[in-house]
């Protein structure tokens, strides 16, 4: 596999839409899950120009820092800490219009005003989580939060995380 991506255009929810079957086509045939992982971090970025987009995986009771683009991050967060391990602790998506009013959220750069954070689940278990930042207030909204869950269950389908 080594074609090359279709960047898409258009509106947020176009892009997503045609962005999708793309990251589908992608990690259908590889079942390393740092390597999906490193690939969908690189898709979502480039296509939507996030100031930082990654993943963080459950290891031993922790999240840890796994595949993303973007400046430097905190490698371990605690369950319940932050954004991503409120995510974590409460097996549900964390949608912050602004990063100051999150009570503990964790600054791993100045420039993120805004986040998204959505939990990989196996059944009920999370496994990993999805973490994208914006450098603009208010980036993320329900549009996000449903394609992104979407792109959950399509990770979750393919055992990413374990
Ligand atoms: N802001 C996150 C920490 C991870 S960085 O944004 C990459 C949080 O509060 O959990």
């Amino acid at each position: 596999m080594a074609e090359e991506l279709h960047i898409a255009s258009g509106s947020k929810e176009e892009r997503y839409a045609l962005l999708l079957p793309q990251i589908q086509s992608v990690i259908e045939d590889e079942d390393d899950t740092i390597a999906n992982m490193a690939n969908v971090a690189s898709i979502l970025h480039e296509t939507f120009g996030f100031w930082w987009t990654g993943f963080y995986r459950v290891v031993d009771n922790e999240l840890v820092l796994g595949p993303f683009q973007g400046p430097l991050a905190c490698t371990r967060i605690r369950k319940g800490r932050g954004v991503c391990g409120t995510a974590w602790a409460e097996a549900r998506t964390q949608v912050v219009p602004d990063v100051e009013c999150f009570p503990g959220h964790i600054a791993c750069s100045s420039r993120s005003r805004s986040e998204i954070v959505v939990p990989i689940k196996h059944g009920e278990q999370v496994v990993a989580v999805l973490d994208i930042d914006s450098e603009q207030l208010a980036t993320f909204d329900n549009t996000d939060r449903q394609w992104l869950e979407r792109l959950a269950a399509l990770l979750a389908d393919k055992q990413l995380g374990k």
